[in-house]
């Protein structure tokens, strides 16, 4: 849903006014962006595509301003790359007037240079020639940041993530979209184009939470099976002020690594969680505790690898889509039971006694 907006004093622009989630959602962004340029523009030039540029600013109840996404990760661009031989390319798509007229006012104010922000509908941007050109030549991290579900064709995802290193970033706008989902026509042929297949009619006949990881599986199998990504996962944020689901942000990728540096820069703004709770999220359950997660994360390995031999690596790669668990958490348990004598470890390509990691083999006891 559209924020409110407010003039800002002594500029020429407009701020949306802060919720807390789009907070987090831009905190995690611009951890997630950080751990990409570092890895991948190493020894390449990356590319960020924020499909959806917004208003640029907004602004807290103290009059404080913070910038949006794309600022965001303009920002810390410069600090990765300062004293790199590579370089990031920022390119930023608003298709409505008055909102690109308020983005390239607060980027002149800041006297940023280069970022490429065009007034175009996303969907034609990323089919234009020379722009296929950079995100097939470059690493690219894609961030798709509707209001709504409106005129984000799962169609168009297809080509992004074929080049090595592509990555992307969705807002599911699930509460909305929930709502869609019993009335009109127009959004019935939205959605369809949305999910990518009409099976989300299925969704009519469920409620709850049933109807929320139906369409979120729903989702997400359609977008692995678009984009070839191999790892999808949706991280939950709640409304600050009661205890629903608002919407998801969806990553997929082809890299473990990148599954996993992305859980734990969510974790990290997120008390070890991968999803927001809103007014709960503060508040630290036995449940969080390493103690607690460690005695669950436990029992599930047992149940499902018991008898068998399989490298840190493999039982990472399993279980890194399904659970919410971390590969701190997930290495913590395995030193632990093997102290227990629960399993034998095999070490080859740990450099320490104890430590955990690649193709290490786990024997379960
Ligand atoms: C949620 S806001 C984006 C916020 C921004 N990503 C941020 O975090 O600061 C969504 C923006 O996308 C724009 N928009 C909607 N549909 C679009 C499309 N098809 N192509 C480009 N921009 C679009 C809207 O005008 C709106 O400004």
């Amino acid at each position: 849903m559209k924020p409110s907006e407010v003039m800002v004093s002594d500029k020429d622009y407009f701020a949306w006014r802060y919720e807390e989630q789009t907070q987090i959602k831009h905190r995690v962004i611009e951890a997630y962006a950080k751990v990409y340029m570092s890895k991948l523009g190493a020894r390449s030039n990356t590319l960020f595509v924020d499909c959806h540029g917004g208003y640029g600013v907004y602004i807290d109840q103290n009059k404080n301003l913070y910038f949006g996404s794309s600022i965001r990760v303009h920002q810390v661009s410069e600090s990765v790359f300062a004293h790199r031989n590579t370089k990031n390319g920022i390119i930023i798509c608003e298709n409505d007037t008055k909102n690109y007229r308020n983005l390239c006012k607060v980027v002149d104010d800041l006297k940023i240079k280069n970022v490429s922000i065009f007034q175009i509908d996303y969907n034609e941007l990323i089919k234009k020639p020379n722009i296929i050109k950079r995100y097939q030549k470059y690493p690219t991290l894609f961030f798709i940041d509707p209001f709504g579900y409106y005129d984000t064709p799962m169609e168009n995802m297809s080509d992004l993530m074929r080049p090595f290193g592509n990555e992307i970033i969705i807002n599911f706008m699930f509460d909305f979209l929930n709502r869609g989902i019993s009335i009109s026509a127009i959004q019935e042929k939205q959605l369809t184009a949305f999910f990518g297949s009409d099976e989300w009619f299925k969704a009519r006949e469920l409620s709850g939470l049933e109807r929320e990881s139906f369409l979120v599986n729903l989702y997400k199998k359609n977008l692995k099976k678009k984009t070839g990504a191999k790892y999808v996962f949706a991280y939950r944020l709640c409304y600050p002020n009661r205890n629903q689901t608002y919407y998801y942000l969806i990553h997929a990728t082809k890299n473990s690594q990148g599954m996993g540096c992305m859980k734990d820069c969510f974790a990290l703004i997120n008390n070890g969680r991968v999803e927001y709770l809103g007014k709960k999220n503060s508040e630290i359950s036995l449940f969080d505790m390493d103690f607690f997660k460690q005695n669950e994360i436990s029992d599930m390995l047992k149940n499902k690898y018991s008898g068998r031999k399989i490298s840190f690596q493999g039982i990472w790669e399993d279980i890194i889509e399904d659970t919410a668990v971390l590969e701190k958490d997930l290495r913590a348990t395995l030193k632990a039971m093997e102290e227990k004598r629960e399993i034998k470890v095999v070490r080859f390509t740990s450099k320490t006694p104890k430590g955990l990691s690649g193709n290490d083999q786990i024997i379960f006891c």
